[in-house]
């Protein structure tokens, strides 16, 4: 059973500040358990998101033979079964919120020979599995779900998986990755072609645990290569801190007067930078400093002041670069002069809840100004918003974040039904971001 966990934010007695690290990337820390599972040997991981997205991944891949151990505070270490070598689940695999760990794990289990069930909770029974059941049949495996390709899922894996040939129609890293963990138990070339690149974390894990990948780039356009069998070699992981996390405190700093904030370490993918590059489109005070590699992987430390922001058009291209990022940055948009246009955002309909109508309810129901028009978000900003609603979550952590960081800088406070599910991908934000004031900002509603 699940408790509501209510709370609201108010305006802090004193500007935020402080030097903080935010938690392990999503993205990367599913991959990393994936990943290790699928390779020779034990494989290290520092620094892995313990947010309950990622534990369900932990557990699914316990459940498939692989041994997960937890050492410490984001130190794990999986001895992995080789490719092809999972065995079959004694029982369903529930993976809780998280599309990236149910679509992902789809891709797996298409080329394993045996049989499984994958659900979810509310949330995500109701997200479309067919992008992913559509391709993936074609390599053998069969599928039964609910009407629609909702979860419950039913998965018999090919016996003898056949490579994928395929042009992923909708700008998805998900997609794109379950089609290369399915090839990875193929033989031959696994080939893919994506219109729009997206977060490329799988191919460059890949390459990381010994897997031969080749990039093609097209403009926009990617065709990516996977030869399949590859002998995965267990390889020590260092998760950077999540880009998406770090979005919250640096919005919450940018919109608290004299605030000064460094985030260390943070995950400095081009192809997950989008946001970054429009905050300072908007006149963001906001630099990196301390670049670096880490485990294949671009880093930095990110030093950000409250700032004055102005309107922007945000073009569709950039969406995949930022697809997590749009209800923060419409927060953002709430407090700059002018109209903000988010441009192309048809894929924010099918995230944890429907985050273009959430994200544009939020706002207006805290005094903002918001249209949606097509696929585009209209912000109207000018006007401090009001704030003093009780937001709608829908079992949606990236709307409870945003409506909190809403509320620092609004006049009244803002609450929201249930934070719950904060802690899928940044459990402690609370206590996070109560440490950076001197009074508590968020608290329990009553
Ligand atoms: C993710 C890809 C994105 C993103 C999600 C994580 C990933 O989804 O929204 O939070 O780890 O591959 P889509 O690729 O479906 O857009």
């Amino acid at each position: 059973m699940h408790t509501p966990r209510p709370l609201v934010a108010s305006r802090p007695a004193a500007p935020l500040a402080g030097t903080i690290q935010v938690p392990g990337d999503k993205s990367i820390s599913h991959r990393a358990l994936m990943f290790g599972a699928l390779a020779v040997g034990e494989t290290r991981i520092s620094g892995l998101l313990e947010g309950e997205d990622v534990l369900r991944t932990a557990a699914a891949m316990r459940a498939l033979g692989a041994e997960v151990l937890h050492d410490g505070p984001g130190a794990w270490r999986v001895a992995g079964r080789g490719v092809g070598g999972l065995v079959e689940p004694a029982d369903v695999l529930d993976m809780g919120n998280s599309g990236t760990a149910a679509r992902l794990l789809a891709g797996i289990l298409a080329s394993h020979p045996f049989f499984s069930v994958m659900t979810g909770d509310a949330s995500l029974r109701s997200r479309p599995m067919r992008r992913v059941t559509d391709p993936l049949a074609a390599c053998g495996a069969r599928f039964h779900s609910r009407a629609g390709g909702r979860l419950p899922l039913a998965v018999q894996g090919a016996a003898d998986a056949l490579p994928l040939e395929y042009r992923v129609p909708v700008p998805s890293a998900q997609v794109k990755s379950a089609l290369l963990l399915c090839g990875l138990n193929a033989p031959g070339f696994t080939r893919i072609e994506e219109i729009e690149a997206t977060r490329d974390h799988s191919e460059n894990m890949l390459r990381h645990f010994g897997a031969e990948v080749a990039v093609e780039a097209d403009g926009a356009a990617r065709i990516i290569t996977l030869a399949g069998q590859p002998h995965l070699r267990a390889a020590d992981v260092a998760v950077p801190g999540d880009p998406s996390s770090a979005a919250f405190p640096l919005v919450a700093a940018l919109l608290v007067p004299g605030s000064r904030v460094r985030i260390e370490s943070v995950g400095l993918n081009p192809l997950r930078c989008g946001l970054f590059a429009t905050l300072l489109e908007m006149g963001a005070d906001l630099a990196v400093e301390n670049e670096r590699l880490q485990g294949g992987e671009p880093v930095g430390d990110l030093i950000v002041s409250h700032s004055l922001l102005h309107a922007v058009d945000v073009p569709w291209d950039r969406a995949p670069s930022m697809i997590d990022e749009y209800p923060i940055l419409a927060v953002a948009a709430a407090f700059a002069t002018g109209t903000t246009r988010m441009r192309g955002l048809k894929e924010l309909r099918v995230k944890e809840s429907d985050r273009l109508t959430a994200t544009a309810a939020l706002l207006a129901a805290n005094g903002v100004r918001v249209e949606i028009d097509g696929d585009d978000l209209i912000v109207h900003g000018g006007r401090p918003p009001a704030g003093g609603a009780t937001v709608a979550t829908h079992m949606d952590h990236r709307l409870a974040m945003s409506a909190l960081v809403l509320g620092l800088a609004t006049a009244a406070p803002v609450a929201v039904d249930d934070g719950a599910f904060i802690d899928t991908s940044f459990p402690g934000f609370v206590r996070f971001i109560n440490g950076l004031t001197s009074a508590a900002a968020l608290v329990a509603a009553a």
